[in-house]
């Protein structure tokens, strides 16, 4: 048997989740259908090795990603995951998305993303920063604030884009703030950045919500993940009047009907590192997180968490997908036939780079805005796009996804049409 070619997906994986994703907008493209092919075939993958010296003086070699999915719109953009499990499919897959992503909000970029095949956990924040200094030397060559910005994603922070910036201002002799965003607001970050993903997937879950005539204020929403998004997504509901039910972690799921205390259980995790032993909650079993009843469900953690056993459970109105890919295929039919509305990632959580846009473009102007207007523009950006993919979806009778893939590709299409094809 001959071996199998990069671009074809292995069994239930996040690249094959994608792959479906365009099959189903296809049919809808028109004669752009004609240029599809670019979107199943990621432009550039870069693989590098990542070498460090680890405290105790042993060398360990760690597998780096960067892919750049396409650049018909502009430079890419995406984040930086450090991750046990990350590898090239899966690099690939958050790649796609992005450039669906910054299509759907019609933000002048690229889609990208980039990967280290770490559990950082058990790495120093010394050995960290060498290994994310190594990392971004490595993939120097493609990254530039006009060619692929990088920012954060599960397992990256500020402190990681802190160190992306220097080793990379220090690679090319000047400084350059606008390489990677999410960065502390004192080296050209931008205010609200760190929550704008949270907030984000509130303002579509507010809008959503309001075409469904589903009242946010005493809403019921479970979440999955707590980490940068989850916990953001849940204050900012909570300031609206809706009840955090649940929340389930890595190491554990909280439940309180009458809804959680959000401040002491942050307090909890940034105390113990999970939400397991909140004492303001009762415990769930891991399955038993998805059956909650509640209005809005969030995956807010990693890819394939909603699968099709899960989502014969589900009791929600609304399911927000805060995470890149959480629904499989199979579970999106199902949720469909169940009546059961799925906004999908590509929008819901579309908040956390439009404010790296604005901060990139804080960057070029060297001009900083409040956090007012950073919030007040998040909002009128992300309630537009929204509302342009639901009006997709009621004129051509489409599930949400497949509306926010007919705006999107049709936008990342036709810039591939109008910039031709070279040579
Ligand atoms: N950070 C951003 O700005 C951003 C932007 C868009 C999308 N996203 C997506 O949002 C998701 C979460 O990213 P983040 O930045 O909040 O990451 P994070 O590392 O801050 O948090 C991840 C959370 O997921 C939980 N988790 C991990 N494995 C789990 C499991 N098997 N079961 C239950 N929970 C589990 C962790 O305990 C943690 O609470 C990812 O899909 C990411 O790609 C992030």
């Amino acid at each position: 048997m001959s071996a199998l070619s990069y671009v074809t997906p292995t069994a239930s994986s996040p690249w094959g989740t994608y792959l479906a994703q365009i099959e189903a907008v296809e049919p809808y493209l028109g004669g752009l259908a004609r240029w599809v092919e670019t979107l199943r075939r990621p432009k550039r993958c870069l693989i590098v090795d990542v070498p460090i010296e680890l405290d105790d003086g042993r060398v360990a070699h760690f597998e780096g990603y960067r892919v750049q999915h396409n650049l018909s719109r502009g430079p890419g953009k995406g984040g930086l995951r450090y991750h046990p499990d990350v590898n090239l499919e899966e690099v690939m897959a958050l790649a796609g998305w992005m450039t669906i992503k910054n299509a759907a909000v019609n933000l002048p970029f690229g889609g990208a993303k980039g990967g280290v095949r770490v559990d950082p956990k058990a790495l120093s924040i010394k050995e960290l920063e060498r290994l994310t200094r190594r990392y971004t030397s490595e993939i120097g060559i493609v990254i530039g604030p006009g060619r692929d910005i990088p920012a954060p994603d599960v397992n990256t922070n500020a402190q990681v884009m802190a160190w992306m910036m220097d080793t990379y201002s220090a690679n090319v002799g000047a400084t350059a703030t606008g390489v990677v965003t999410g960065k502390p607001v004192p080296l050209g970050g931008s205010l609200g950045r760190v929550k704008a993903t949270g907030r984000g997937v509130f303002i579509v879950g507010r809008e959503a919500a309001r075409l469904l005539g589903i009242e946010v204020r005493g809403a019921r929403v479970a979440l999955q993940g707590f980490g940068n998004v989850g916990s953001a997504a849940a204050e900012t509901f909570c300031a609206a009047g809706a009840k955090i039910v649940a929340v389930q972690d890595h190491g554990g799921t909280v439940f309180r009907g009458d809804g959680l205390d959000v401040a002491a259980l942050t307090a909890h995790v940034a105390h113990t590192g999970t939400v397991a032993g909140f004492a303001g909650g009762e415990a769930l079993g891991v399955d038993e997180f998805w059956s909650t009843p509640c209005e809005f469900l969030v995956p807010a953690a990693l890819e394939g968490q909603l699968h099709a056993q899960r989502a014969t459970q589900v009791h929600a109105r609304i399911v927000l997908e805060a995470a890149n890919g959480p629904t499989t295929p199979d579970a999106d039919r199902i949720l469909a036939e169940r009546g059961v509305t799925v906004i999908p990632d590509v929008i819901a959580n579309a908040g956390g780079v439009t404010v790296s846009y604005f901060e990139w473009v804080q960057d070029f102007s060297s001009f900083f805005w409040t956090e007012d207007e950073i919030n007040d523009r998040l909002d009128r950006i992300l309630t537009g796009a929204f509302r342009h993919v639901w009006e997709m979806h009621e004129q051509l009778r489409l599930p949400l996804r497949t509306a926010a893939f007919v705006v999107a590709c049709t936008r990342v299409l036709q810039a591939r049409v109008d910039r031709g094809l070279y040579p």
